[in-house]
């Protein structure tokens, strides 16, 4: 080794010096902020107010740590980003009553939804999502709830359910889901109080994070079988980083009820988490969520796969979490937090990118709408596509029902659908995986080619 040394030329040597007093530096800065990390999980401890497994109220927990509690309320705030955020606007024109503000409708925005949508619930009433202060009343209040029967199993993401779940399991939570899934929705929205809570995200003796959620206990073992990992216990094998996401994955996935009675929520992860993985999952099981009214394709919709779409992207791939973008820490005189604001990313940029990126807020708010532009771009072809697709099937229909090839070509309109929602119900426009948003509207484009292909020729 010394033999080495005495080999390297000076310049080099001083090279080798200087690279070495700054990863010295390095280290010890690194070391600073584990222990200010550490200063921080401690001082949250001096509790003013008792909680343990018990107490599902937020504002008891919230009395402890009033910042973190502070910053969770502030969900309430409504701003609007080119393709985010939310704004309230009065449930009708002439609506004056504050009590029916909503956020505004994502089927008016654009009525090449419908099409996509005909017959299904989700035709008569979808909106832009809002802060996570509001989950429980749009539940209740959105007429897909109101026009049409729901299960429990709704709640599941819409609720504080950590003890609901255990109450109505006799203290098994898994039994619990299970009674709750299958109570129809007034019972069940009956049994809960409060939006999502400390209580769901974090265990009271040490604030660490846990998960509380049996649909992602199960989704996220199977898929890690799928990798190998037999017997995945989640709270117990995953790194604190993988919390840092998982915690949201309880409720921002793509799911479907299982069984007609049993309504059991189940994340479609068997196969694994791509879209196509997902796909032949409800291939396999023959599963639909509605018929399609102008086609009578045996139709599905997506809802919000951002843990998904996220996983394929470059961040997931570099280790950064939900939260790191979505509750950057932030800094009250001396002390640093993790914002419980959950929101738009863009309406923090500085905090929330700044920490990786040193690049100025503008310009990385620019390189953001760069490529939400282009996704939002290559949608509305994908939508324009598909609802002419549904017309030439709703032509062929009247003029040679029940043809062979109008068979074929409702396979097509299944699945080319599926895509294009799973890019349109993930709520990044792309951000969170640009180039698989692309490849899955590519494909979908590509689909309904070969439906119409099938439709024209035999
Ligand atoms: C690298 C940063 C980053 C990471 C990591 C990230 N997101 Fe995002 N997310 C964004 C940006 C940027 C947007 C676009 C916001 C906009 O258009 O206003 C966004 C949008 C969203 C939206 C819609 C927000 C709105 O206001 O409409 C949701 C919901 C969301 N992300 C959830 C998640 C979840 C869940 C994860 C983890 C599985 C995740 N995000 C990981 C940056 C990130
Ligand atoms: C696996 C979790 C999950 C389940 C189960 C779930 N939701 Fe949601 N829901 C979400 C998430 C995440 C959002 C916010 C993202 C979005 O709107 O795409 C949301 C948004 C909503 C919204 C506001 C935006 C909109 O779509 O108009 C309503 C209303 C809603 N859900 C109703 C329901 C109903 C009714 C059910 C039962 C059929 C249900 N949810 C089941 C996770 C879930
Ligand atoms: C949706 C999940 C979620 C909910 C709900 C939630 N938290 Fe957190 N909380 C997190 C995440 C993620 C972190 C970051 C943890 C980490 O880095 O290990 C965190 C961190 C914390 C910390 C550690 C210090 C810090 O700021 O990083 C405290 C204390 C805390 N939360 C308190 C609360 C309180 C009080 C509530 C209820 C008012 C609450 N949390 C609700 C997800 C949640
Ligand atoms: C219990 C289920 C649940 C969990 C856990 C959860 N979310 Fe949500 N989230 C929702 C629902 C439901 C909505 C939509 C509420 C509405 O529109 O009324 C939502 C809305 C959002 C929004 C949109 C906010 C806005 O202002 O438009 C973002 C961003 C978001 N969630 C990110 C996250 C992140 C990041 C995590 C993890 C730290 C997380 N969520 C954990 C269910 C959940
Ligand atoms: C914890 C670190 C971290 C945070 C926080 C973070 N990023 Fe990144 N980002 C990365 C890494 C790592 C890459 C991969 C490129 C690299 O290695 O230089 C990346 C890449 C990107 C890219 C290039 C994407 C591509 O496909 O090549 C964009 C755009 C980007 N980030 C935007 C954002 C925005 C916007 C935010 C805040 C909302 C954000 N990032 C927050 C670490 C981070």
């Amino acid at each position: 080794m010394i033999q080495r040394i005495r080999e390297i030329p000076g310049g080099r040597l001083i090279a080798i010096a200087v690279a070495a007093a700054v990863a010295m530096v390095l280290i010890l800065a690194l070391l600073t902020n584990i222990f200010e990390r550490q200063q921080e999980g401690r001082s949250a401890y001096q509790r003013v107010m008792a909680f343990d497994d018990t107490v599902g109220d937020p504002a008891v927990w919230g009395a402890n740590f009033p910042r973190q509690y502070e910053s969770y309320l502030r969900t309430v705030d409504q701003s609007r980003t080119r393709y985010g955020g939310s704004e309230a606007v009065p449930r009708t024109p002439d609506d004056a009553d504050p009590r029916s503000i909503v956020s505004q409708s994502k089927l008016e925005e654009d009525p090449r939804l419908k099409a996509m949508w005909a017959g299904y619930a989700f035709a008569i009433d979808f909106r832009e999502e809002r802060g996570h202060a509001f989950m429980l009343s749009d539940q209740r209040e959105t007429d897909r709830v109101k026009k049409k029967q729901q299960p429990g199993a709704c709640l599941n993401c819409h609720a504080s359910t950590y003890l609901a779940y255990r109450t109505l399991g006799d203290g098994d939570p898994h039994k619990g889901f299970a009674v709750m899934n299958a109570m129809p929705y007034e019972a069940a929205t009956a049994k809960v109080e409060h939006a999502v809570a400390c209580i769901d995200c974090h265990n009271p003796k040490d604030m660490s994070l846990r998960v509380s959620r049996p649909a992602f206990e199960k989704g996220i073992a199977a898929y890690k079988a799928t990798l190998g990992h037999k017997n995945y216990d989640v709270n117990e094998d995953a790194s604190r980083q993988e919390m840092r996401s998982y915690v949201c994955a309880q409720c921002h996935v793509e799911y479907y009820f299982d069984g007609k009675d049993t309504k059991t929520l189940t994340f479609p992860w068997s196969k694994g988490i791509k879209v196509e993985e997902i796909y032949s999952v409800y291939q396999q099981k023959q599963f639909r969520d509605w018929t399609h009214k102008t086609t009578g394709a045996a139709a599905l919709k997506a809802q919000h796969p951002e843990f998904e779409m996220w996983s394929q992207g470059i961040h997931a791939r570099s280790g950064v979490a939900c939260a790191d973008c979505h509750m950057p820490y932030v800094r009250e005189g001396a002390t640093k937090f993790s914002s419980h604001h959950v929101q738009s990313p863009l309406l923090t940029v500085e905090q929330s990118c700044g920490t990786c990126h040193a690049v100025s807020p503008e310009e990385m708010k620019a390189r953001v709408e760069n490529i939400q532009e282009k996704t939002f771009v290559l949608r509305g072809l994908a939508l324009d596509a598909l609802v002419e697709f549904i017309s030439d099937l709703e032509r062929a229909q009247k003029t040679k029902p029940n043809a062979p090839e109008i068979k074929r070509a409702l396979e097509f309109q299944r699945q080319a659908q599926f895509y294009i929602d799973y890019v349109e119900a993930e709520n990044s426009m792309g951000f969170h995986a640009p180039q698989e948003a692309t490849r899955i509207l590519g494909t979908a484009i590509d689909l309904i080619r070969q439906g119409q292909r099938a439709l024209y020729r035999k």
